[in-house]
């Protein structure tokens, strides 16, 4: 059941299918009121009775007798500033003469069968229009002779809203956007608990949770890469008494790569104001006559079984209506980078021994990291010269491609196709094509400039390079790098009073270039990368299925990591590899066992050179990858994923994937310290058949150690399999009984169980 219904003599439009329901009023002034989002409702013909009004000491009455309507105390769908309603707005406009006022009226609607087009934006899609209807409403205001076309489409399987909104302006007069969010939604009351995903570089993405108060809250960013790895551009409100797995959540994800605001603003009369999309810092867009502006869209989605529930519409949604392109439904190739193992350090010899070894345990895809291109011998020079450093390559990426698919592998390379260093022979035929003000300094980091990307003629330019390297050589898949954040947002291409559309042009210019590389080049991989996950967001998802998590591949820090990662992205689209130890970021050692069983939850490889690896190791390494080709359809592909034991709260990580017929699945059970003498411990696992009776299979592999323990001698290494039958009821209401002693021999500390389900 799906339906948008509109009520003509009440004037009420209700949204709903079998999970929710989306309620909106025209009001007497022509505004649109929102009087319920919630769990799904029976229709009635008439739902007046929901919209509330009392006279209040200094409110504002818009429309005097008989409704005595107040902006204020009204639930809105995109509320303005400046006629009564004094909390933030979801647009402002500048007009010629400098007001802020204005009034947008109800003029027409529309409901449609399927969703429309973004055009230039990335954003959910149907295959069929039995998927979703699309409800747009046109306001105009008649003093600017401006349109503002509000869009909402509902997904029909699922409790999913999208929002964006639309500026047409027909005036003879120009205008400036300064605020356009892409939707505001308000609740009745204040009793929520604001989820954000927040973090930095080697920490990306941790869940945080505060009680709502009166007043601002809200988090933004302006890095010019959504929020960098600091915010993530999603929010959710909570119950307080929403838990993973039961209670109401509401998530808003704002399918967008630029810089963004989620604000939320509670009243003084317990009324939560919710509004997201672009940041309005630095932000103005000029509208000339027969000019348009569409907003990015905003993915809402309401879950009655708590944050799990919310997460796995997310994971469904995005894996199958956001992702695009051939490897949407396709298990990740399982590769080796280079980056951890060699650095700059490299020359061709090396690369090809290393794709050798590859090879020889299993591994399908080589990618070659930075460091092979123009004078890049370090991190000082060559961004900007997409071609071969033949003194490092000598046959040229055509030729070293090739060599890798002799040896039976495929071969993808890492680029930075946004950023320019100065010493680079484009920076010397260019100087003037990077992001900087007139007089002012320009920051650097990592000695690098970002090119001037809302210029049409340096995006082809970079195009024209890359078609021309993809062209020639034999490449499956692109690591698309982004460095460094924005700073002194100034374009020399852009006139005075359209400096403020700068950021935004940016991010657009970064679109149609993967539009145009992904389009031209369908069958290449494309994974998106921004110092680790600085850019890990739904827009990016839309060109490039998967993105680099982290560049922490610590094991025990990547618990924390995907797990954070996974409140909104499907397992599919999380990078993951295992590193050398000691790790890189953090100097510390995890068995290999735990580093694969954490980065089988995620697009899995190695990152570090094979051949510095023991025998044992690397029969375990053999093993892994075979384990790996065997799940990742389930991993990847048709499992729902539930988070178990959380790593910000508990000693242990627990979370599992689950296939949608539930006769198999996946756990993982991760400890960061060993604890001596402990409790004992049951992992209780989530989404199977209580009826089904299960196969629980897990090995206990015993790292090689050459001194005796009391009990334990020495072992050149040794993997035991273990196995016991179940049903589904008691492995999800008893839990796995978990041996502390088989811990001590995982490992000890950062230790990890991998137990695989099958039904039988
Ligand atoms: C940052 C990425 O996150 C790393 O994986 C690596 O590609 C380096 N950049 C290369 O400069």
């Amino acid at each position: 059941m799906m339906s948008v219904i509109f009520h003509e003599k009440s004037k009420v439009f209700h949204l709903t299918n079998s999970y929710v329901s989306y309620i909106i009023r025209i009001m007497e002034n022509g505004q649109l009121e929102n009087l319920y989002y919630g769990k799904a409702v029976h229709d009635s013909e008439n739902f007046d009775r929901l919209h509330e009004e009392g006279w209040r000491s200094q409110a504002a009455v818009c429309m005097p007798d008989p409704s005595e309507l107040s902006m204020h105390y009204t639930r809105q769908e995109y509320p303005v500033y400046g006629t009564g309603d004094f909390k933030s707005p979801a647009c402002t406009i500048r007009q010629e003469n400098g007001s802020r006022i204005v009034d947008f009226k109800y003029v027409s609607h529309e409901i449609s069968d399927g969703k429309p087009v973004l055009e230039g934006l990335p954003a959910t899609y149907v295959e069929s229009d039995g998927e979703a209807q699309t409800l747009s409403v046109r306001l105009h205001d008649s003093l600017m002779n401006t349109d503002l076309y509000l869009y909402y489409t509902l997904y029909r399987d699922y409790p999913v809203i999208t929002r964006h909104a639309q500026f047409v302006h027909a005036g003879d007069d120009s205008i400036f956007l300064e605020r356009a969010m892409s939707a505001g939604v308000e609740f009745l009351d204040m009793k929520y608990d604001l989820l954000q995903l927040s973090g930095a570089w080697g920490r990306e993405r941790y869940p945080k949770r505060r009680r709502l108060e009166m007043g601002l809250q809200g988090i933004q960013g302006l890095a010019g890469t959504t929020a960098g790895a600091e915010q993530n551009p999603f929010v959710a409100l909570l119950r307080p008494d929403a838990t993973e797995d039961f209670g109401e959540v509401y998530g808003f994800s704002l399918v967008y790569s630029g810089n963004f605001l989620a604000n939320v603003e509670v009243s003084t009369f317990d009324m939560t104001r919710l509004s997201i999309g672009i940041n309005p810092e630095n932000f103005a867009w000029k509208l000339e006559k027969g000019q348009s502006f569409t907003t990015p869209e905003v993915v809402m989605v309401y879950s009655d079984s708590g944050l799990g529930g919310m997460s796995r519409t997310y994971h469904r949604l995005y894996r199958s209506r956001l992702i695009r392109g051939i490897w949407r439904d396709k298990a990740r190739p399982i590769l080796l980078n280079n980056w951890e193992g060699t650095y700059f350090d490299f020359n061709e010899e090396i690369i090809l021994k290393m794709a050798r070894e590859a090879k020889e345990v299993g591994v399908e895809l080589f990618v070659l990291d930075d460091g092979w291109f123009g004078k890049r011998d370090d991190d000082r020079r060559g961004l900007g010269d997409w071609f071969c450093n033949l003194d490092k390559i000598p046959s040229g990426i055509d030729g070293l491609s090739r060599k890798v698919e002799e040896i039976g592998l495929k071969f993808g390379l890492w680029v930075e196709l946004e950023m320019i260093n100065e010493d680079s022979d484009l920076y010397r035929a260019h100087p003037d094509w990077l992001i900087q003000a007139p007089g002012r300094n320009r920051c650097q980091t990592r000695h690098q400039y970002v090119l001037d990307y809302s210029r049409k003629e340096v995006v082809d330019h970079i195009y024209g390079m890359m078609y021309e390297l993809l062209r020639k050589s034999k490449i499956s898949y692109i690591k698309w790098d982004m460095n460094r954040y924005m700073t002194e947002p100034f374009s020399a291409a852009l006139p005075a009073d359209r400096q403020g559309e700068m950021m935004h042009r940016y991010i657009l210019g970064v679109y149609s270039l993967y539009e145009r590389l992904t389009s031209e080049f369908p069958e290449i991989l494309f994974e998106s990368c921004a110092s680790g996950g600085a850019r890990f967001d739904p827009g990016m998802l839309y060109y490039a299925p998967q993105t680099w998590c982290s560049d922490d591949s610590d094991a025990n820090e990547r618990l924390k990591i995907q797990y954070g990662t996974s409140v909104v992205y499907p397992i599919s689209s999380i990078g993951a590899h295992v590193s050398a130890v000691p790790n890189h970021q953090v100097m510390r050692k995890t068995p290999l066992h735990t580093r694969a069983s954490v980065a089988y939850f995620g697009t899995f490889g190695y990152e570090l050179v094979l051949g510095k690896l023991s025998d044992f190791e690397l029969s375990q390494v053999r093993q892994q990858i075979d384990f790996m080709k065997r799940h990742r359809e389930l991993i990847q592909i048709d499992g729902d994923f539930y988070r178990i034991s959380s790593p910000f709260e508990h000693n242990e990580t627990g979370w599992m994937t689950v296939s949608q017929d539930r006769k198999s699945a996946l756990a993982l059970y991760a400890q960061t310290l060993n604890k001596v003498n402990a409790s004992w411990v049951r992992f209780k696992l989530k989404g199977l058949d209580p009826d089904t009776k299960y196969r629980v299979r897990y090995e206990i592999v015993e790292e090689p150690r050459d001194f005796f323990i009391y009990g334990m001698g020495p072992t050149e290494g040794k993997v035991e399999t273990r196995e016991f039958l179940a049903y589904g009821d008691e492995l999800m209401n008893i839990g796995i009984v978990v041996d502390r002693i088989d811990f001590f021999k995982l490992g000890g500390d950062f230790a990890a169980f991998l137990y695989e389900i099958d039904a039988i």
